[in-house]
């Protein structure tokens, strides 16, 4: 089937890359839907852009006859993947913060398709901390970029924030496309367990945690992107789903212990299971079943009885253990030997262990991790979640290869 890409294009000298990036898409086969930004139009014509498109440019958003024939949600949804070259600072800045005052913005807003960015802006603007901050955001809500290069710039200055060419951008988004049906995971069957749990007290009042279910819900969508078949058994979160990632929504450790355990013993076998939901390890032994009032006993006590262990039961199925079964540890001190032992005692193959004590990190859009396995144990370096995210399922399909 045709691929088509969305291209958005801001307003920037590299501008003009955008028609020779427009070209070669066209030449292969891959239909391209252009949005230009008021600023975009200032570097290139609609008209020359429209040619080589081979179709209409979108640019207003309230422009009436543009809502009647294809409404902004319309014009996200249509494409494949939504691409923006060149993605300027502004660009990059109101993305990140979710404004969607024009047609590009409320588009990348509205859209529930994967986005990937070529950024271009002067040195000083690309290595500027509020530019790093909207990067890592970008980064953490699952948007691939491509670049920027290092070189000589249209301002006379030298230094990173270049767009890169053409035929490095097509080649990324020819990449992106063929994610799904021929990247190194298709045919592959995955389980992600993300977010937190929440175990009620009485009808009002649960015990729960901070888990945000950024990194599970950003592994679940990197792993669909190498065209994996994802579940992802989420707790309580406020995430969208990740595409091409079904999605079983719980609340309870309980639930999510169930629900975990139907995905691995149907259907096909799995070939991996991440768990990174952050499970509450107790519940209340008995839920109140009305709201428990301050009345004159004093207060309450509340028993714990522990929830089962997800992780631990799907690495201890017989038939259905998935081949790869990947466990994280949030840790504070001695994080290798922690991840070690949780390693065996679990029965898992892998242990990505988080040392939270490290600035920014929880919570925060950075990730430390510690690869341990059986035989090694790997220190990554410190990168935005996002990237954490994308190298780990980049190593789940080398090691499913
Ligand atoms: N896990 C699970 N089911 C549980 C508890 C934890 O699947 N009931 C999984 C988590 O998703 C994570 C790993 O086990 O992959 C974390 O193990 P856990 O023992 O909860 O880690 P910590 O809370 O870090 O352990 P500790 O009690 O040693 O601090």
């Amino acid at each position: 089937m045709e691929k088509r890409v969305l291209l958005i294009v801001g307003g920037g000298v590299a501008a003009y890359k955008a028609l020779e990036l427009t070209r070669l898409l066209r030449k292969a086969g891959v239909a391209v839907r252009p949005i230009l930004t008021e600023s975009g139009a200032k570097f290139v014509t609609p008209l020359s852009l429209s040619a080589l498109a081979e179709g209409k440019v979108y640019s207003d958003l309230f422009d009436l006859t543009d809502e009647s024939e294809m409404g902004h949600i319309e014009l996200s949804r249509s494409a494949d993947l939504v691409v923006v070259a060149p993605a300027t600072a502004n660009l990059m800045a109101r993305a990140a913060n979710g404004i969607a005052d024009d047609l590009a913005t409320t588009t990348l807003l509205a859209t529930d398709k994967p986005v990937l960015m070529a950024p271009a802006m002067n040195v000083r603007m690309w290595s500027h901390a509020a530019t790093r901050r909207n990067l890592a955001t970008l980064k953490a809500d699952g948007v691939s970029f491509v670049g920027p290069d290092e070189g000589a710039m249209a301002c006379g200055e030298f230094g990173p924030g270049r767009l890169v060419e053409p035929g490095v951008i097509f080649e990324a988004i020819m990449n992106a496309l063929q994610g799904g049906a021929s990247g190194p995971l298709a045919g592959k069957r995955a389980l992600v367990t993300a977010g937190p749990t929440e175990e009620p007290i009485d009808p009002v009042r649960v015990i729960t945690n901070r888990s945000s279910g950024r990194q599970g819900y950003g592994i679940a969508g990197a792993l669909a992107m190498l065209g994996a078949d994802v579940t992802l058994v989420s707790g309580p979160t406020a995430l969208p789903t990740p595409t091409g990632v079904k999605r079983i929504d719980v609340v309870t450790a309980e639930e999510m212990y169930k629900a975990s355990l139907e995905v691995a013993k149907s259907g096909e076998p799995l070939d991996v299971g991440v768990f990174v939901a952050a499970v509450a390890d107790w519940r209340p032994d008995d839920v109140f079943g009305v709201k428990l009032k301050k009345g004159h006993a004093g207060p309450p006590t509340i028993t714990l009885v522990e929830n089962k262990d997800i992780l631990a039961a799907v690495a201890s199925l017989k038939k259905r253990r998935p081949k790869l079964v990947v466990g994280f540890a949030a840790e504070t001190n001695d994080v290798e030997a922690h991840a070690r032992a949780k390693l065996a005692r679990k029965g898992c193959d892998w242990i990505i262990a988080n040392d939270v004590t490290e600035k920014g990190v929880m919570g925060g859009d950075e990730n430390a991790v510690l690869l341990v396995t059986a035989k090694s144990v790997e220190r990554w370096e410190r990168a935005a979640k996002g990237a954490v995210s994308a190298k780990i399922a980049d190593r789940i399909a080398e090691a499913l290869k």
